[in-house]
């Protein structure tokens, strides 16, 4: 089964599973665990207090001026216009369309939120002032970005209480190591994903079905600038580079790359309204975050490799398989189930064994958000 044929099989699944119609859907599908949808994450704030960044002063220093001079502090509010945009434009989407947007705005609110959770409670529990400071830019940051998604989910009548999601949504743990490279990776990822969309519609402004993708030029920026903080303090403590953690580096790139892949291949017809075609989007984020990434990974993955291109494929058709098998339930969809998740496992194992990509750091860590 391809890719394409799998997600149509998928929608009627979904749409059957998981429709969101009210405010109580929209929370029930944030706090919902799945391998695919965003966590919360707590870790060990005791040893992110010892964090050292000397090694980096400079380039830190100057990273927090930048955070000081907030350039995005007036970007977060909404004008007339947007309000009329949404006025005219939704009511012209199709039922299946609405609940793709709507996937697409409560995973990316709840994974806004989970940052602004996490960076929230590091903040409360350091006390070292290098990183209590970081953290308090980014809670404010993260916390302009969640409460800017959950506004357009009010426009439909399904905003979520985020201090209801903090209370109820279950938490993951998580060593610190794991924090600085999955943290690290979303964030550029983020940026990857956002700057995109806002190129595509640039070109094709016809094609801007909500008016929060305008937004997105600034709004990655933020992100772009916390993944330089989580690249800052792993370059300080080069130790989280090197040896045995290499293998850890890989299995984070790929975890992450295979759920956005697979995720976004459950929502094709939101890339399609964009004129985007959610593989070949998929591979332009990961070419500008692999191009990122030299920064501090020494590794990246082999993404154009038609071997790798087919696993992810393969993983995307298992995971589609998963979904029918639940719908069925009883004891064969639950044997269905097991075969699923044994399959996924051995793809996942395939992927992680391909050869990487050795690359060497560059000798300065800060970069520009150039694309
Ligand atoms: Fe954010
Ligand atoms: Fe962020």
């Amino acid at each position: 089964m391809t890719a394409s044929q799998a997600s149509i099989d998928q929608d009627h699944v979904t749409l059957l599973m998981d429709k969101v119609e009210s405010s109580a859907d929209a929370m029930a599908k944030a706090v919902k665990r799945t391998l695919l949808s965003p966590r919360f994450y707590t870790t060990d704030y005791a040893a992110m207090d010892r964090l050292n960044v000397e090694p980096v002063r400079a380039e830190w220093d100057a990273m927090m001026k930048e955070y000081e001079g907030d350039n995005n502090h007036d970007h977060f509010q909404r004008d007339a216009e947007f309000a009329e945009e949404v006025r005219t434009l939704m009511p012209q989407l199709s039922p299946e369309m609405r609940q793709e947007f709507l996937d697409f705005l409560i995973s990316s609110l709840t994974s806004e939120f989970s940052g602004c959770v996490l960076y929230n409670e590091i903040r409360k529990n350091v006390s070292n002032p290098d990183i209590k400071q970081l953290m308090t830019y980014l809670t404010r940051d993260e916390s302009r970005h969640a409460g800017f998604i959950n506004q357009s989910l009010r426009d439909f009548d399904l905003g979520i209480d985020l201090g209801n999601l903090k209370r109820t949504k279950k938490v993951t743990f998580f060593k610190p190591k794991y924090i600085y490279y999955a943290t690290y990776l979303s964030e550029k990822i983020g940026y990857a994903r956002y700057i995109s969309i806002f190129r595509q519609l640039e070109k094709h402004p016809e094609k801007r079905f909500h008016p929060i993708f305008r937004w997105f030029e600034r709004w990655c920026n933020d992100e772009f600038r916390h993944g330089e903080s989580f690249a800052l303090i792993m370059r300080a403590n080069p130790q989280l580079l090197r040896g045995a953690n290499k293998l850890w580096i890989r299995f984070f790139l790929l975890a992450v790359y295979a759920t956005m892949y697979v995720r976004d291949h459950t929502r094709p017809m939101l890339h399609e309204a964009m004129g985007l075609e959610s593989s070949e989007y998929d591979y332009e984020v990961f070419r500008i975050t692999t191009a990122i990434t030299r920064q501090v990974f020494p590794l990246a993955l082999d993404t154009d490799n038609p071997k790798f291109r087919r696993g992810l494929e393969r993983l995307f058709a298992i995971s589609q398989a998963m979904e029918k098998a639940k719908a069925r339930g009883g004891v064969i969809g639950k044997l269905q189930q097991g075969v699923c998740a044994v399959k996924a496992a051995a793809t996942f194992a395939r992927l992680y064994f391909m050869p990487v990509i050795e690359q060497d750091l560059s000798p300065q860590v800060r970069m520009e958000p150039a694309w």
